[in-house]
């Protein structure tokens, strides 16, 4: 919990340094600007740029600068998608983070361009970054993969979808393993990519990624449903008044509790099999990250 805790209050700071360095060096336009930092400065859990530092912690490897970039850049992904995830065409949500809305703040045309420029500008900072031309490929192709219509936007879409007819509980955990999942698997598989692990165990980051990814949207729809604005920082109940399908919606608060259990014991044993498949793994903060995700 100690090392978790330093690891956390070590990281923070320089992946925050990372984003706004870069935005503010390369946005050309002031307003564009101050839309995009507004969302940055806003604060959030910094959950996946955090997982992608884990892993690299875990194989004992040294954090390094394209280390931070790359974290940095997935952060600014997940804030793209919520600005626009908030827009009225979509969840028409007024709250995030504890402050407005992009668009309350900025209007709905800033708040879609604030979401275009950091989810272009994540790539930039990748491709600018002194990572091996190799890995550096092969980063881009997986986060475009996950942040794209093979992952984020298609399970948004799905999401949509799920509003206009209830969905099978296959269907809904595709859309979760789409919209959320795809995401944080990114983080993993980039961890361990960045921390120069064999096929076999960058395999096995990415069976853990799809317990904590679905783990991670149970408890986003269950908190939706039992939470408090103060709390999350975002309006709560939205997803009945929308009419998503969630798991709360399919199979009740008490099923979507049991479903968020059994993907949190998926993901600890997962742990355990990476632990005895490598001998430079430590699991202590992969575990911690995982286990933020129990109900209190
Ligand atoms: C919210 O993500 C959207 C989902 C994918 C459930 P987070 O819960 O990570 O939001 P922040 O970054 O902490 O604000
Ligand atoms: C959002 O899911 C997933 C994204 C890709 C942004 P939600 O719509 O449930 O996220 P919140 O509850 O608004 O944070
Ligand atoms: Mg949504
Ligand atoms: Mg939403
Ligand atoms: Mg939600």
């Amino acid at each position: 919990m100690e090392a978790f805790n330093d690891f956390r209050k070590q990281s923070l700071p320089l992946i925050e340094k990372e984003m706004e360095n870069f935005i503010n060096e390369y946005t050309a336009n002031d307003h564009l600007k101050t839309a995009m930092l507004y969302s940055i400065h806003a604060g959030g859990k910094r959950f996946r740029p955090l997982l992608v530092l884990a892993v690299i912690r875990s194989f004992n490897k040294k954090v390094q600068i394209h280390d931070y970039q790359v974290a940095a850049a997935l952060e600014m992904i997940h804030t793209y998608s919520l600005i626009h995830d908030d827009l009225p065409a979509m969840d028409d949500d007024d709250l995030r983070r504890g402050k407005a809305t992009n668009h309350k703040v900025f209007g709905e045309a800033h708040a879609i361009l604030a979401g275009d420029g950091l989810l272009t500008a994540a790539f930039q900072l990748i491709a600018i970054s002194q990572i091996e031309s190799n890995q550096k490929v092969l980063l881009i192709q997986l986060l475009s993969k996950a942040a794209g219509t093979q992952g984020m936007v298609a399970g948004q879409a799905g999401d949509l979808q799920g509003e206009e007819r209830s969905l099978s509980l296959n269907e809904l955990a595709d859309v979760h393993e789409k919209k959320t999942g795809a995401l944080i698997e990114f983080a993993l598989l980039a961890g361990g990519i960045l921390a120069e692990q064999p096929k076999e165990v960058v395999d096995l980051l990415g069976r853990f990624a799809q317990h904590l990814g679905l783990a991670f949207q149970i408890k986003d729809d269950l908190l939706d449903a039992t939470s408090s604005e103060e709390e999350l920082g975002k309006q709560v109940g939205r997803d009945e008044v929308l009419n998503k399908s969630t798991y709360p919606s399919l199979l009740g608060l008490d099923g979507a509790k049991q479903a968020l259990d059994e993907q949190l014991e998926k993901g600890r044993s997962t742990l355990e099999t990476i632990k005895q498949t490598s001998s430079e793994f430590h699991l202590e903060l992969l575990l911690e990250l995982l286990e933020q995700l129990q109900l209190g």
